[in-house]
């Protein structure tokens, strides 16, 4: 999701409106990509972007922001390009209100601590797998960077899944960052990396994966973040039962974050699928050892939240059936970050 960002109005998508101030604690991007944003062509496809994207498909930018402006936790050399100015000015905003008002969470912290939760838990799952790299499968895969900034998928093959839209301009923003398909090879840390245009709602995404080289016999890792939210209950479902089933042919692991009820609830219009117990849910769908996290968990923390009273720090203390805060009455909006894995089952 692009979650709730801070304890006064978890309002989603980076939707706070604040005044523009100029003091700020952050971290400055460095000196090049803002030089790059300028440029003619960059502006001209953000443009497009704006005039054209539906607002499903602007969340892909939304996201980059907040990596490009955690930069101190992530290094993501692209992130800038991706994000566009408008929504990087958006951020930074909130981000220096925030900090000015000693806020007990700075806007735009569980996008960090999600993708820092998906980066280690990817690192993990690759390491665990015997025999070379696993395929990787990146759905909604939006502005995602990983196969240029993650040294742990040089053995795998990647497979960014996303609408063609996206690609299009995506690809094209790329090229100004990085330069040619020759530089941009070379900057890959990724085996190889494939974009997919599909929309994962129409049964026949996987086959369309398929016709670009994925091999469901390979084992893989499926990266979900920050798309289930987005799909209608039915389409999230089947996405999960064709993951799951996939693990009857070969090791898989699945990543995912799922919004609970009352994190949806703030906007119906744009968030559909949620599970107040997505551990169960996957279990049921035939995973196994699926482990479950909260923002503020020790393994979802990342010395990012040290304030006790800070919201997702208060959530982690009340138990996970408590729908409202018994201290001020305000509903528990939470995001789980959840990792499980499936087997092919030895038949004797
Ligand atoms: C919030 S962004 C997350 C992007 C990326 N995973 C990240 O964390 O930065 C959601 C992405 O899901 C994509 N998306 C939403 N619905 C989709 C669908 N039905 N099929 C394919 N992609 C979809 C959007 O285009 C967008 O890029």
């Amino acid at each position: 999701m692009e979650p709730p960002l801070t304890s006064s109005t978890m309002s989603g998508e980076e939707m706070q409106q604040y005044p523009i101030l100029t003091e700020s604690g952050w971290q400055e991007p460095n000196s090049t990509l803002p030089d790059l944003l300028q440029s003619e062509t960059v502006r001209a496809l953000h443009a497009k972007i704006e005039r054209e994207w539906s607002v499903l498909q602007r969340t892909a930018c939304q996201t980059a922001a907040g990596r490009a402006l955690w930069n101190h936790v992530i290094h993501d050399p692209v992130a800038h390009v991706l994000a566009g100015d408008t929504f990087l000015k958006s951020l930074h905003e909130k981000m220096s209100k925030d900090r000015l008002n000693n806020a007990r969470q700075v806007s735009g912290v569980i996008l960090a601590v999600r993708t820092l939760w998906f980066d280690s838990k990817l690192q993990d799952a690759i390491k665990s797998f015997q025999e070379g790299g696993p395929q990787v499968v990146l759905l909604g895969a939006g502005m995602d960077a990983r196969a240029y900034r993650l040294g742990c998928l040089k053995e795998s093959a990647v497979f960014e899944v996303d609408f063609h839209d996206l690609f299009q301009i995506k690809v094209a923003l790329m090229q100004e960052a990085m330069g040619s398909p020759e530089h941009r090879r070379k900057a890959m840390t990724a085996k190889s990396v494939t974009t997919v245009a599909a929309d994962i709602r129409d049964t026949g995404w996987l086959e369309k994966l398929q016709m670009h080289g994925f091999v469901p016999e390979k084992s893989t890792v499926w990266v979900l973040e920050g798309i289930l939210c987005y799909l209608p209950h039915l389409n999230a479902m089947q996405v999960l039962q064709t993951i799951a089933s996939s693990s009857s042919l070969a090791q898989t692991v699945l990543l995912a974050d799922f919004m609970n009820k009352s994190s949806a609830a703030l906007s119906n219009s744009t968030y559909h699928f949620y599970s107040d117990w997505p551990d169960q849910l996957l279990a049921a769908l035939g995973f196994s050892s699926v482990r479950l996290s909260q923002i503020g968990d020790p393994d979802a923390n990342f010395g990012l939240l040290h304030d006790p009273q800070n919201m997702f720090n208060k959530l982690r203390s009340l138990p996970r059936s408590t729908q409202t805060d018994p201290e001020d009455g305000t509903p528990c909006r939470r995001l789980y970050l959840v990792e499980a894995s499936g087997f092919p089952t030895l038949s004797v």
